[in-house]
């Protein structure tokens, strides 16, 4: 039996200590810290055709989307975005992706075997379902589909329509997320993203209508003017609609990255400790209601495919966040986009327009990183610890080095972690606020440029 929280009450002092910039870690090495000079397109051409050649077999490739458009700025978000009303746009940028998508199928050589699709935004349901219909059936052509595929997309609850669900369904879609972020009118007025109760009802209600199996919601904790009784009054809303899974997310607060974050100001925002106080009202009355915390942040019903991935210790962790389909090769498609080939990662222009431009003659790509082996060891060892709260001897015997010890053993006398004889650890109930941080002791790329400037991460907490 899992205690709970209150049972390991989080010293402040601890949460004052590790709550400094800290990556989510979706890859390792993060962005900022590519060794973006020595990385080649010629490289990563190289790293695609390995990794593909190695697992278009039984595993098969992920493949991930990127479509940027939002009708309007939701001003507290850190997602990469182009807004606008003009739907004009949809076209020439489905032509961009599919003309990219084109490339990769001549570097394989061969039918790619997807075992995940995922549409990411900015907001996709942006798009007409018309034209996520055209996107889709053309991605498709000549390509084989895993037996187990997962076929999943982003909807923003107030313009996902019945046509786009059940467009996206026929297409082989079996699964949705929706952006709720928190139902309070107060906070919803601060970041401008108005979205009544009702809106969440019927797209949800016309979700499993339609036939998708899984449904997740995205909340936030952190954001501005939420308080133990918005938290509570929001999550007692979404339980009665009883999603699969629930994506309870920190908030990201970079405004020198994101400037509509400063449409409030700090002292609208919960403190480090409110903050934390705010994801444990959450996850009790969460867990209350039957749903198992896993990883960092996420949750999940029992008999949903990511709790019992995460019981069979099969939870992976890629730039979508946690997944239960353990993919080498993940290409982006689309203006941001990071791809992983496992021995290197990629990324796509980021402004719509130079995509554009870029995808007319040659790859969008603008910069990557090659691993070396021992990134690949560090990848895995903060892969391990994200997905499983603990690390292997074997793992970790080969990365971990002095100044690692060290930090290790401090945060054991902390009651962060327990570290095992012979090698290995355990993260402790009372370290799951901090596994951001135990993740960062591996991050051996970051040691050398923590700048006091301008912070490259949000903080951890
Ligand atoms: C691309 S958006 C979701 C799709 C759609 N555009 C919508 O808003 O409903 C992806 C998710 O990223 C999360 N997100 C965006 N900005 C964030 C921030 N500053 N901190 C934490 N999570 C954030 C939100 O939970 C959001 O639902
Ligand atoms: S939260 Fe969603 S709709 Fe709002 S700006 Fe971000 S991506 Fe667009």
């Amino acid at each position: 039996m899992r205690l709970s929280m209150s049972e390991y009450p989080t010293p402040s002092s601890l949460l004052k200590k590790y709550d400094v910039p800290t990556p989510r870690y979706t890859s390792y090495p993060t962005v900022p810290c590519w060794d973006t000079e020595s990385f080649s397109k010629k490289e990563w051409v190289t790293s695609v055709r390995k990794v593909f050649d190695e697992t278009n077999t039984e595993k098969g490739i992920s493949l991930y989307i990127h479509l940027p458009f939002c009708e309007s700025l939701c001003t507290y978000c850190a997602c990469t975005t182009r807004i606008t009303k003009n739907h004009n746009v949809e076209i020439p940028y489905i032509q961009a992706i599919l003309k990219e998508w084109e490339m990769y199928k001549k570097i394989f050589g061969k039918a790619p075997i997807v075992r995940e699709l995922h549409l990411g935004g900015g907001t996709p349901t942006f798009f007409s379902a018309r034209n996520l219909r055209w996107l889709i059936s053309y991605l498709l052509e000549g390509v084989l589909i895993h037996e187990d595929a997962e076929f999943s997309f982003e909807g923003h609850p107030n313009n996902t329509s019945l046509d786009h669900l059940q467009t996206l369904r026929s297409l082989g879609f079996r699964r949705v997320s929706f952006g709720v972020q928190d139902l309070d009118l107060k906070v919803q007025q601060t970041i401008h993203r108005i979205q009544p109760f009702e809106n969440l009802q019927k797209v949800t209600r016309d979700a499993r209508e339609t036939g998708f199996e899984s449904i997740s919601f995205d909340l936030i904790y952190g954001l501005p003017f939420q308080n133990p009784a918005t938290i509570s009054d929001t999550i007692n809303k979404v339980l009665t609609l009883k999603p699969d899974r629930i994506s309870f997310y920190s908030y990201a607060h970079v405004p020198w990255l994101r400037p509509g974050q400063r449409g409030y100001g700090d002292a609208d925002l919960p403190t480090d400790i409110q903050k934390r106080s705010l994801y444990e009202t959450g996850r009790e009355k969460l867990e209350a209601a039957d749903y198992k915390e896993l990883g960092m942040d996420h949750f999940a019903l029992q008999q949903d495919s990511l709790y019992k991935a995460h019981v069979r210790g099969a939870l992976h962790r890629n730039f979508m966040g946690y997944t239960t389909t353990n993919t080498d090769l993940l290409i982006g498609l689309g203006a941001s986009a990071i791809s992983d080939a496992k021995y290197a990662y990629a990324q796509n222009v980021k402004r719509v327009e130079d995509y554009l431009e870029a995808i007319k003659d040659t790859s969008a790509i603008v910069k990557g990183h090659l691993l070396t082996e021992e990134d690949l060891l560090l990848k895995g060892s903060i892969l391990e610890i994200s997905c499983k709260d603990s690390l292997s001897p074997e793992l970790m015997n080969k990365v971990v080095d002095p100044t690692m010890l060290g930090m290790l053993a401090e945060m054991e006398e902390e009651g962060i972690l327990r570290l095992n004889e012979g090698g290995g650890l355990k993260v402790t109930p009372a370290g799951r606020p901090f596994i951001r941080n135990i993740c960062s002791v591996f991050d051996k790329r970051m040691r050398g440029q923590v700048s006091n400037d301008t912070p490259l991460f949000s903080k951890a907490i």
